[in-house]
């Protein structure tokens, strides 16, 4: 099976196993396993912050970012499809008791004007006890639903600065960051410098089983460091899990561009085909979202997956298919045989 379905199936390879195997552990609840330390180190150093929070999941990181900046009540502004809104079980508000103002990007990518519409304009006539205070802007960089987008550094930087003048706190969702770093040639600490606090993964693209990091000043993580404890993520000699994570961002964040080039050679393949709607140019990163412009997605992917190839149908005509590092380019010619084949069999007209 060429499983498409996202980077996190990646399987630790023999040696990142070997370092985990190896790695110098103590118990990270008391600040004692070296390997955290370490990992945490990095990542701040990578990142351009003053320090990082070792924790299980990006869902984990994402909440207690937005647990750090508000207080119940509070609300945070965060473009509709971003899996803080769509994938976090509904977090902000059961965890922060924070409200969302989802904005309307342009696959995932929204404007200054945005927020400032977001944020409305104050008038005397208007109590200001009547609205929710907003407190909290985030940005997911790359864009997952958007299909892998990356920001524009001119946006991005635009957007962070109308969010700094209403007085905003600013988080990025950067689970994939190392692959927007790779695929516009800026660096994460580029890309990380507006926002008070990232979320970066290692269990994505990576190839680190488990792990991301919440980065940011001192003070903050110093404050991300409780509100991990209370959501149940002290972990004991998880030295074991940050040096796969270590081992990720010292061996394979530097081969990111090939999943990259994979992606764009599957769309262009995916492009040939009829009844198959997708733009290569869309392409920027290591995600591929196409639309079925015959039959349904649900059909379409369970017609691949009998032919050996894995992919995730989103709504009636949607499918979603990510590249990684157990992918190879001899997998993306097979899964596009196999994709075309077993596509070609459904009748024009359904
Ligand atoms: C953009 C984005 N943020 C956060 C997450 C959450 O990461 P996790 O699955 O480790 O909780 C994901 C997961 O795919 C994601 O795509």
């Amino acid at each position: 099976m060429i499983d498409l379905r996202s980077d996190t199936v990646t399987k630790p390879s023999d040696a990142m196993r070997a370092a985990m195997a190896a790695a110098a552990v103590g118990d990270d609840v008391y600040g004692e396993d070296p390997t955290v330390n370490a990992l945490e180190a990095r990542t701040a150093d990578i990142l351009g912050k003053e320090a990082a929070v070792f924790v299980p999941t990006g869902t984990m990181s994402n909440q207690i970012g937005i647990r750090i900046h508000t207080q119940p009540g509070d609300l945070a502004l965060v473009e509709g499809s971003a899996h803080i809104v769509a994938n976090e079980g509904g977090g902000a508000a059961a965890i922060s008791g924070v409200s969302i103002r989802p904005l309307r990007g342009v696959r995932g990518v929204f404007t200054p004007d945005d927020v400032d519409a977001a944020v409305g304009v104050a008038h005397p006539y208007k109590p200001t006890t009547l609205s929710p205070p907003p407190r909290l802007l985030c940005v997911e960089n790359t864009h997952n639903a958007g299909g892998g987008t990356l920001w524009p550094l001119d946006t991005l930087l635009a957007v962070c600065e109308a969010g700094r003048l209403h007085g905003l706190s600013l988080h990025l969702d950067g689970a994939r960051l190392w692959h927007a770093a790779a695929a516009s040639g800026l660096s994460e600490r580029q890309l990380a410098e507006p926002f008070d606090t990232v979320n970066v993964c290692f269990s994505k693209g990576l190839g680190a089983p488990v792990g991301s990091a919440l980065a940011g000043s001192r003070g903050l993580i110093g404050r991300a460091r409780r509100f991990k404890q209370q959501l149940g993520g002290g972990m004991r000699q998880a030295g074991v899990l940050a040096a796969a994570a270590l081992f990720a961002l010292e061996h394979h964040r530097s081969e990111l561009g090939d999943d990259i080039r994979r992606a764009k050679r599957l769309a262009e393949g995916l492009a040939a085909l009829a009844g198959v709607d997708i733009d290569p140019a869309d392409v920027q990163s290591n995600i591929v979202r196409f639309s079925v412009t015959a039959g349904t997605a649900a059909d379409f992917a369970e017609r691949c997956h009998g032919a050996g190839v894995h992919m995730i149908p989103g709504g009636a005509r949607g499918v979603r298919a990510v590249l990684h590092r157990d992918i190879s380019d001899s997998d993306v010619t097979t899964a596009l045989a196999a994709i075309e084949a077993a596509w070609s069999r459904i009748p024009a007209s359904a």
